[in-house]
């Protein structure tokens, strides 16, 4: 069985997740997570929420997920978060064409950056046929389909809104009240976890692909001229890099560079994403991620976002397909502008000069006693054409008149009716639009990375046994707590053992159900860490046997020696330290 087979079979079985609403038949792309599953996330979103809000000093916030249609106008989603379809003329079945193709041509990594119309022409070349019934695609038209989900808000049609395509537009929108929290001081990280939605065209691969998701993302928000991120304190961290050159050249691998290497010799552009790509290896070592199954590929260019200047995804193997966990994009001053541009409040920051500055404006004082009488209506927005016009190009002025166009139709007005003057002023700073950094992890694709890399099985007593080799702050339960018997006392002894770790803080679960072996077995299975028997010795000197997940060793402690063994265990001790 493949291990993406084999997980689907544990996931299902053992509570990790499952499709939803299968009652009902199921719902394409949408998953539920079961109790060990929902514990996994959990604590995988923690470790994300310790390094990149606490250790970073960043702050999050939770927005809603329903947003106005005015917000992805002025984002570019409306226009431009699409993805390439085709529909079978047959069986009405629609597909992702970009990855049909891929899966057609073997040299082809990434059909996307192609355009529509190549695509649609290898499908004719390849003969690609149709996924679910197998009839030729070649006269199938490839179009752009819109991945956002639509609502109304309120009753009636008049307030279209979105599902948000990602968090990172819930923080955008509130930057005006942000950088207020933020005491007007760049740079400054807001981060969030949360879900987003996209109606992927075809849901696939369990997690990898779903139509509702969730990620944590951190928005950084930067002076491009004057802030820069702390270099040193990742510059010896290795990164695992495949850069757009590896990926054209015919036998192109990734291959390790530090991040000071990979910012001298060019290969990432961005001091702030090659800091970024430095912090993010320590969370994906912490929370298990398989280095060996990792690497930093960088965009090639018809493949970024329309937001993103430089762009590199972290991807883990899954299966023999490499699958993007997060996105590390610098996004400019491109949605801050955009919003600047489209709303109503300001986006900007004001940048303070280090010594106040004396700079020369040029201004105008129209003579509304000459403009009104002689242009009527157009008066005032001539008076405004003249504004905008002298902070533009004040040479319109040399002359004896000025010309200014309003609505096709030119306005002449003699100069000295325009009140035009250059005055010196003294400015303490001046309003910058802010550069955004940010890397968008995809959680669910980390929890499904995580589980398949830490599926392993070997041969004990004898026996096949397939476990979980999850790291121990990471698995849903920390110790099982087991009696070897339910008589004798020894089942009352386990619960009040068990209900003692909990106290302690751990994640304990209490299983008495079934022999010793195979209650060891359903705990490997889930990723438990250790396992705590209390057997007829417990009685006699009040130790108890605990059993370590990988090596399957066992060791005896004391009862009261008990929290401070596993937690000295779950902080890196082995059984032998005890
Ligand atoms: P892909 O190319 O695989 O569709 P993407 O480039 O659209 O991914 P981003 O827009 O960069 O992904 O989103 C940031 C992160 O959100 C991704 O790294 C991924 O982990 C996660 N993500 C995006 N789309 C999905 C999805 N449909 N299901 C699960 N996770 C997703
Ligand atoms: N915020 C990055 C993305 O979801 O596209």
């Amino acid at each position: 069985m493949s291990e993406t087979a084999a997980l689907a079979e544990l996931a299902k079985r053992r509570g990790f997740f499952f499709a939803s609403n299968g009652a009902y038949g199921g719902t394409a792309g949408f998953y539920t997570y079961g109790p060990e599953g929902a514990a996994l996330k959990r604590n995988i979103e923690d470790a994300w929420r310790d390094l990149f809000v606490r250790k970073l000093g960043n702050v999050e916030l939770e927005a809603p997920t329903v947003m106005p249609e005015a917000v992805f106008e002025a984002s570019g989603h409306l226009d431009g978060f699409d993805d390439m379809i085709v529909e079978c003329a047959e069986c009405g079945a629609t597909h992702r064409a970009d990855h049909l193709v891929e899966d057609a041509v073997p040299d082809i990594e990434d059909a996307e950056a192609l355009g529509t119309d190549r695509v649609g022409e290898l499908i004719a070349e390849h003969d690609v046929v149709c996924p679910s019934c197998e009839a030729e695609l070649a006269d199938a038209p490839v179009d752009e389909f819109n991945l956002m989900f639509g609502t109304n808000i309120g009753p009636g049609s008049a307030s279209p809104g979105y599902l948000r395509p990602e968090t990172a537009q819930g923080i955008f929108v509130e930057f005006p009240r942000l950088k207020e929290y933020a005491r007007n001081q760049l740079p400054f990280g807001v981060a969030q976890i949360g879900r987003a939605y996209r109606n992927e065209i075809s849901p696939r691969r369990a997690l990898v692909r779903v139509r509702e998701f969730t990620q944590a993302e951190l928005e950084h928000f930067i002076d491009p001229e004057r802030d820069e991120p702390p270099i040193d304190r990742v510059a010896d961290v290795e990164l695992p890099l495949y850069p757009a050159t590896a990926q054209h050249a015919d036998d192109g691998e990734p291959e390790p560079h530090t991040v000071r290497e990979a910012l001298d010799d060019g290969i990432v552009g961005s001091e702030w994403v090659a800091y970024y790509l430095g912090r993010a290896m320590e969370f994906y070592e912490r929370i298990g991620i398989d280095m060996d199954r990792f690497r930093y590929r960088q965009h090639l260019s018809g493949e970024r976002a329309h937001y993103a200047a430089d762009c590199w995804d972290a991807e883990t193997e899954l299966g023999g397909n490499w699958i993007e966990v997060t996105g590390f994009a610098y996004r400019s001053d491109y949605d801050l502008s955009k919003h600047g541009e489209y709303a109503e409040e300001s986006f900007t920051i004001f940048r303070q000069y280090e010594e106040p500055r004396t700079v020369e404006r040029a201004a105008v004082d129209p003579d509304m006693s000459y403009l009104g009488p002689e242009f009527g209506g157009e008066a005032a927005a001539i008076a405004e054409a003249l504004e905008a016009l002298a902070a533009r190009d004040r040479s319109a002025f040399d002359g004896d008149e000025v010309g200014v166009n309003i609505d096709g139709e030119t306005y002449t007005i003699p100069v000295k009716k325009t009140g035009f003057a250059v005055e010196e002023q003294t400015e303490a700073g001046e309003h910058i639009t802010p550069h955004v950094v940010e890397p968008s992890f995809g959680v669910d694709r980390l929890v499904y990375s995580v589980l398949i890399h830490g599926l392993e099985a070997d041969t004990v007593d004898g026996e096949e046994r397939s476990f979980l080799e999850l790291s121990p702050t990471m698995a849903p339960t920390t110790v099982a707590v087991f009696p070897l018997m339910t008589k004798d006392g020894l089942d009352d002894r386990a619960r009040s053992i068990a209900d003692r770790l909990r106290v302690e803080g751990f994640e304990v679960s209490y299983d008495d159900t079934g022999n010793i072996g195979r209650r060891y077995r359903r705990q490997d299975e889930v990723g438990t860490p250790y396992c705590v028997t209390v057997d007829y010795e417990t009685k006699e000197d009040d130790t108890v046997t605990v059993r370590e997940r990988d090596s399957t060793e066992q060791t005896r402690v004391q009862i009261e020696d008990l929290p401070d063994a596993i937690g000295r265990l779950v902080a890196g001790e082995t059984l032998s330290e005890l």
